[in-house]
Order: C-alpha cells, then structure tokens, then sequence
C-alpha cells in the first residue's frame, strides 16, 4: 500500500476552565506500517461528548488522554487494511478512535472497536442510535421508571442526551417540561419536539417556571447540568420521585470539577421518601441491542426525531468540541471527515 499521510490533533494541555483551541496541536505524519494483530481505519465521523472534557483532565471512568497522544473521540471509521482475524478491508467500525485521518487498533471490548451492520448510517450510529440516544434511553425508562401520567423535566433539553429523554418520556405518557438556553431552543422542544413546556434558562427565573409549570411537582427529574438548576428541581420533587444524574456539564470547566457545587436540597429526598441515582450508559451494554430496536422503531414513526449539528473537516474539531460548553450547538454535536466507500 502506498504511505498514507496522517493528519492529527494531539492533546497538547490539560484545560483549565473551558477548552481552548491551544489544547490542542495540529501534526502531519505518515502511517506506520501494520503490525499483526492490528487494523488501520479511515476515520469517517466522531461525536462530540462533554464527557472528553474529563478524559483531557484527569483518569475518571477510563484513563486520562496522555498529553502529546491524539485526542479521543467516539468515531465511526472504516477498514483500510486489517491483519486481525474478524476485520476485513471494507468493515465499518465503530469506538473510541482519534482526532486523525487514520488510527491503528488492536483493542476491542466496550473502550475498543466493534464492527456496524454493512449499510449503517455513521452519523445515525453516533447519535440516536449511539452513545447519547442510548443514554436517554436507559436513564429515562430503567433509571427515572417513567410512567404514564407522570411530571418529567430535564435540563439540557434541547442537546443530544436531553432531547432524546424528553421525546422517550413523551412516548411513555409523561407530561415533558425542557429546560433549555435560548428562546429558539425553547421554541423548538415546544414545537417539532413535543415537549409541554420549556423554560429558557439564559433569560426566565427557573425556580418561578417551575413551579408554575409544575404545580403537583417533579415526578421525575433527568439531570444533564448540575449546579443550581439542580437544586431548584430538588426543591420540587415529588413524593416517590426520581431524580436521574447522566451528568453536570455546569460544573466540567470549574477547577474542582464536578465537586465543585455539591446539590444543596438534598434533604427533600428525605422528606419525599425520594431517590437519586447516578448511572453511566455502558452500565447497560447488555441491554443495547434492544434499545437500539425499539429507538429507531420510534424513530421510524416520527415519534422520536434526531436532531443533528453537523460540522465539517477535521482542521475544525478543537472548534467544534468547544461549542458544546458554549451552547452553540443544537442536537447531537458530530464533525464529519469522510463517506464509506
Ligand atoms: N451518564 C452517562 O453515561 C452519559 C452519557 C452521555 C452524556 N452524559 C451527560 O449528558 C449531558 C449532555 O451531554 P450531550 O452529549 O447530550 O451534550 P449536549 O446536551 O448535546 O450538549 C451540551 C449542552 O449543555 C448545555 N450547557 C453547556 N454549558 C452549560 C451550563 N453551564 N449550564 C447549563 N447548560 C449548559 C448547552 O445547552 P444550552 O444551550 O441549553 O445551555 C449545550 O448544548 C452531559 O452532562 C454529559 O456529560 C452522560
């Protein structure tokens, strides 16, 4: 095979505060020559998680990116040349690859690559179908225990996790309340997402929405923010409810992490002989191919939409992962370098 030029983004800093684009370094280097054992993709698309703010920072649930390696992302990419037995030139793949044109792998299991169905949509993988769609999926039905009737609100609302949670509590009969920043986020979940109700963060007092949004109180609250917004949804919880943690992303960029504002009224899940209970998608891994049947079931009947932000070229990934801590993107966040050939 002729040399391949390999294009990459390495980590260059640990972020303090938000991400910057000096994070990060911009290399061209050939491709070294395969090794027994290992397959060489062409990567295709990657997802955009807040979760890579933690991986640049520190070891959390899998080990910290070293500084000077290529930043890691959640990508679809697809086989060039395989010397491992159940890869073939052509596969598409699917896990945790990096910021570059080509990756080498040898590893597999829940942290390596696992092989996609000929045909599969990379971006639908990396979004409804993947990582954030199963997240809503399970947080919302096995961890919140959703039930017809109840009084859903999530925060994060109009991303990929939070959107996706809101249109699954939708399905099971739930009245959905969003909370969002921005009026054209707000109008979207009121409008082409279904939601009851949606409260603009950026601009309305939340505790006041709320409470007249929810005058019997939360039934179930999906946390994707942390920080005082999850204390004015604690203040408000009902007898029996659920308060879901997928995550804090308010507090990613603060120097103590997501200790850095412990939930104040906690104390009410005492009072309302409540639960709170913290979850990480893989916990679930078992369960995925079921998941992945019934959300595109949905998906199929209009009843749960996938809203993608889609960026291009891999010269704008430090750009890119950024917007997530900004706001700026709407639906799932994927940056896409290439189509399967
Ligand atoms: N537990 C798990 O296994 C798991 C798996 C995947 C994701 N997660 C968590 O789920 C959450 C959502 O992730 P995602 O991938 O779906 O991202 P996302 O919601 O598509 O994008 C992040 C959104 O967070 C909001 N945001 C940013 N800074 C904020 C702040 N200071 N306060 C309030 N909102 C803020 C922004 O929306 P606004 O414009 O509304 O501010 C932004 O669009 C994250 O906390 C993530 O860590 C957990």
């Amino acid at each position: 095979m002729a040399e391949l030029k390999n294009r990459r983004w390495l980590l260059a800093a640990r972020p303090q505060g938000i991400i910057k684009e000096s994070d990060f370094k911009w290399t061209e280097a050939p491709v070294a020559p395969l090794k027994d054992g290992q397959v060489l993709m062409r990567n295709l698309a990657f997802s955009f998680d807040p979760t890579q703010r933690g991986w640049m920072s520190m070891d959390t649930y899998i080990p910290a990116i070293p500084l000077g390696q290529p930043m890691r992302a959640g990508a679809v990419g697809q086989i060039v040349e395989s010397k491992r037995n159940g890869f073939a030139k052509g596969d598409l793949v699917q896990g945790l690859l990096g910021w570059e044109d080509y990756t080498t792998s040898e590893a597999e299991g829940t942290f390596g690559i696992q092989k996609l169905a000929p045909g599969t949509d990379p971006l639908m993988a990396l979004s409804l179908l993947g990582t954030t769609g199963l997240t809503a999926y399970f947080g919302t039905i096995s961890v919140g225990q959703v039930k017809a009737g109840d009084t859903f609100v999530v925060s994060g609302a109009a991303g990929a996790t939070g959107s996706v949670a809101g249109m699954i509590a939708k399905v099971k009969g739930c009245r959905v309340i969003g909370i969002a920043g921005g009026r054209a986020k707000c109008d979207w979940l009121t409008g082409e997402a279904g939601f009851d109700g949606a409260i603009d963060y950026k601009n309305e007092d939340v505790g006041a929405a709320l409470s007249k949004l929810c005058p019997k109180g939360i039934d179930v609250y999906f946390d994707n923010v942390g920080g005082e917004i999850l204390d004015l949804a604690l203040a408000r919880i009902s007898n029996g409810a659920r308060v879901v943690l997928c995550g804090a992303i308010s507090q990613y960029n603060e120097a103590q992490g997501v200790a850095a504002r412990p939930p104040r009224n906690y104390f009410n899940l005492i009072f309302h002989g409540a639960r709170m209970e913290g979850f990480l998608v893989f916990h679930f891994a078992r369960q995925y191919p079921q998941a992945i049947a019934e959300l595109a079931k949905w998906h199929s009947e209009g009843k749960v939409k996938n809203k993608l932000d889609l960026q291009l070229g891999l010269e704008n990934a430090p750009k890119t992962i950024i917007r997530l801590f900004t706001g700026a993107n709407f639906g799932k966040q994927l940056l896409k370098i290439g189509d399967p050939q």
